[in-house]
């Protein structure tokens, strides 16, 4: 048997789960969504799974396209992973619809609450309440790898109706301007011009103007620039310049390059 598991991730968390499933799983290997874009996401593995963050209650772009061209197999079994912060709403109905308009079917939809990244409505919480969110996350990680190991079908889990209802036009509202909403996004004093927001960013959004990062307009809101930047230089809006920053503590920033492909990025720049 074998597996595919794509990933996309800014803060570490999604990146974490889709390792920890790999791990449980005979000949898996996790695959980066923002790399399959670049080419076709054709797979020939038994099991393919998506892992991914929620964002504003729904999928992010990446993980839309990803659903509108991913290619499997007949009869590969399908399954994702949806973390969150506690507000999963609609999103993997999302995904199960997307998947069935090109008649692929989604077996299994895991909900994973992990502490959270959006960091304009304040940190991750207490260490306690995080380590207390990755210990609920691993059982129920394990259940769902020996779930994918056996082909089993799984329930497609949702948030409560009063989150379906009121987030899923919320996320249609906001959708079509994320990429856009950088323009909240500054540095203050304490940048030094490393350009490790740059690298991380999966959008290529960030450009360095003699070392000094800039937003494009096509943001992905992963926050990947802002949780990741060594000197918390990254602001956004007004409040973030009080609130701690957030990553996994088992993901490196390389770690996070390597999924934006940000590495190339900056040799191709060095060329
Ligand atoms: C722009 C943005 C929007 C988010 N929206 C939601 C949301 O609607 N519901 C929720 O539960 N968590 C939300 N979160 C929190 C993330 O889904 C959560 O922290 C996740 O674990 C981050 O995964 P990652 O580290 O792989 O990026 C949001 C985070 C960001 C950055
Ligand atoms: S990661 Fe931080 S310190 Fe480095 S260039 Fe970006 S904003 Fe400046
Ligand atoms: S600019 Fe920042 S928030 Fe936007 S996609 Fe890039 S890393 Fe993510």
């Amino acid at each position: 048997m074998t597996t595919t598991i794509y990933v996309f991730s800014g803060t570490g968390n999604s990146l974490w789960a889709a390792r920890s499933l790999a791990a449980k799983l005979p000949c898996a290997r996790v695959e980066s969504v923002v790399r399959a874009s670049c080419g076709s996401p054709r797979v020939d593995s038994d099991s393919v799974g998506i892992v991914f963050p929620v964002h504003m209650w729904g999928l992010p772009p990446r993980v839309v396209e990803l659903a509108s061209r991913l290619e499997v197999p007949a009869g590969a079994y399908l399954f994702a992973v949806a973390v969150n912060a506690g507000q999963v709403a609609r999103t993997l109905v999302q995904l199960r619809e997307l998947l069935e308009e090109r008649s692929l079917k989604l077996a299994a939809g895991e909900s994973l609450v992990m502490p959270s990244s959006y960091i304009p409505w304040g940190g991750p919480g207490p260490k306690r309440k995080q380590e207390a969110r990755f210990e609920q996350a691993r059982e129920k990680l394990d259940a769902l790898s020996a779930r994918v190991a056996r082909h089993e079908p799984g329930q497609i889990e949702v948030g409560p109706l009063w989150q379906r209802l009121a987030f899923t036009a919320a996320y249609k509202a906001t959708y079509p301007h994320l990429g856009r909403m950088d323009r909240r996004f500054w540095t203050d004093e304490r940048c030094n011009r490393c350009g490790a927001c740059a690298r991380v960013c999966p959008a290529a959004n960030v450009v360095l103007d003699s070392g000094k990062p800039h937003w494009q307009g096509r943001c992905e809101q992963c926050f990947a620039c802002l949780q990741w930047c060594p000197r918390q230089a990254v602001q956004y809006g007004k409040k973030t310049p009080r609130y701690p920053r957030y990553h996994h503590p088992e993901v490196r920033v390389g770690d996070i390059v390597d999924l934006a492909g940000g590495g190339e990025r900056a040799s191709e720049a060095k060329a």
